[in-house]
């Protein structure tokens, strides 16, 4: 890793060269929020309000980054969060990803709406995956998904509930995304600039919603096939469907994308973890960031009850301020992404070698042995990272 930790000693050092190496469609993709793009920049703002006060003459320490959830021991505290159509991206992402994820013993959530099916990517993930499901409105597919997750050893299933409605994704209009991708001058001339993303398409073919595919066999037509991958992406998620869903999947659940702490007491009840996430800044662009809420939440819901958190954590330090403010785990979104374009698969193993060796460095230079330490060292904030109230 040396020469690419002198190359690339950070995340954000890779994103030159992924944006020119990703179609101009794709990259949009990847690094727009929605609207304004508010939410996206505010994420990675309210995270520089975020100290962590040292304190010495402890002696000097080896740090132990293994992190227990679920009952299982994973080697760090993060873990790659969903990102569907990732191959749209990347090509061959998702199983770059699961490959690397379980090399290195962090977990790998697979996206509903992956470009890779649920069997396929299991092949590589040892048992340890993650499933994400976008809560489909027909019962039967949903019920199918499960069913499939579950049979192929994925461990863990992530609910998504903060998509009630598409977002307006004001960038990716202008960008014309979709999947498959468009084939028209602008694509076309996009994608012949960007010579190693055309070749991986070449090897791995054209993106595809590989896990809902098998709901689009018996549509009719090629027009109508489009449609109805689309209509499964139209979702619904009530306590009732969760109960439901709590019923058939037999391994830990986790809700994704709470920001209110009444969601977040009241899901003590149904679920094993929530994760506090604003999905990286792309659905409600008036939305604080996960970080301002995890305190309160924390103090809501109890030392022992486990929160996870994603959207901006872009580096170990991140990672680190995460924990000390009362999270037991860090998803990271776009940086793997990000590393894999830059570099290919050496680029996203880079990326978790950067998160780690930062927080390794930071639990060696504050003293702390372990995770747990961590979690109890002192947190200061700056004025800006806290939500007014107006009652
Ligand atoms: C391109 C892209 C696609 C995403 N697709 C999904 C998805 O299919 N399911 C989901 O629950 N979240 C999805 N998310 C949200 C991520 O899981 C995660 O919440 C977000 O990326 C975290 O923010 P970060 O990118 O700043 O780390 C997506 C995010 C991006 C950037």
């Amino acid at each position: 890793m040396s020469n690419l930790a002198d190359k690339y000693p950070r995340i954000s050092d890779m994103r030159r060269r992924a944006l020119r190496r990703i179609p101009h469609f794709a990259a949009e993709y990847l690094f727009s929020g929605t609207g304004y793009d508010r939410a996206m920049d505010y994420n990675q703002e309210i995270l520089k309000n975020v100290f962590l006060t040292p304190r010495y003459l402890k002696g000097t320490v080896e740090a132990d980054l293994k992190t227990k959830l679920f009952g299982r021991v994973y080697d760090a505290p993060f873990g790659i969060a969903p990102i569907g159509m990732t191959s749209l991206i990347w090509p061959g992402a998702e199983l770059s990803l699961a490959k690397l994820a379980s090399k290195v013993n962090i977990p790998y959530t697979l996206s509903t709406v992956a470009c890779a099916s649920i069997e396929n990517v299991s092949q590589h993930l040892d048992n340890k995956g993650w499933f994400q499901l976008y809560p489909p409105k027909d019962k039967n597919v949903r019920d199918d998904l499960l069913k499939r997750a579950y049979d192929s050893g994925y461990e863990v299933l992530v609910i998504t509930s903060d998509i009630p409605a598409s977002s307006r994704r004001e960038r990716l209009r202008k960008a014309g995304v979709s999947v498959p991708p468009k084939i028209n001058l602008r694509t076309i001339f996009q994608a012949a600039i960007s010579p190693m993303w055309s070749l991986g398409i070449l090897k791995h073919g054209m993106p595809q919603f590989a896990t809902m595919d098998k709901y689009q066999k018996s549509q009719g037509n090629e027009k109508s096939k489009k449609g109805y991958a689309g209509s499964q992406m139209n979702r619904y998620l009530d306590w009732d469907y969760l109960e439901e869903v709590r019923n058939i999947w037999k391994g830990p659940i986790v809700l994704k994308g709470l920001m209110d702490n009444r969601d977040a007491l009241k899901a003590k009840d149904y679920v094993d973890a929530i994760y506090l996430s604003n999905h990286g800044g792309r659905q409600l662009d008036i939305a604080p960031s996960p970080l301002q809420v995890l305190p309160n939440i924390r103090k809501d819901l109890g030392d022992e009850f486990p929160i996870l958190i994603d959207s901006g954590f872009y580096s170990g330090q991140d990672v680190v301020k995460g924990l000390i403010l009362g999270a037991d785990f860090v998803m990271i979104g776009r940086p793997f992404v990000i590393a894999l374009a830059a570099l290919g698969a050496k680029g996203a193993a880079h990326a978790h070698y950067i998160i780690k060796d930062e927080i390794e460095n930071i639990m060696e230079q504050v003293c702390t042995k372990n995770i747990e330490e961590l979690k109890r060292e002192t947190v200061n904030v700056g004025k800006d990272f806290f939500l007014g109230s107006l009652e």
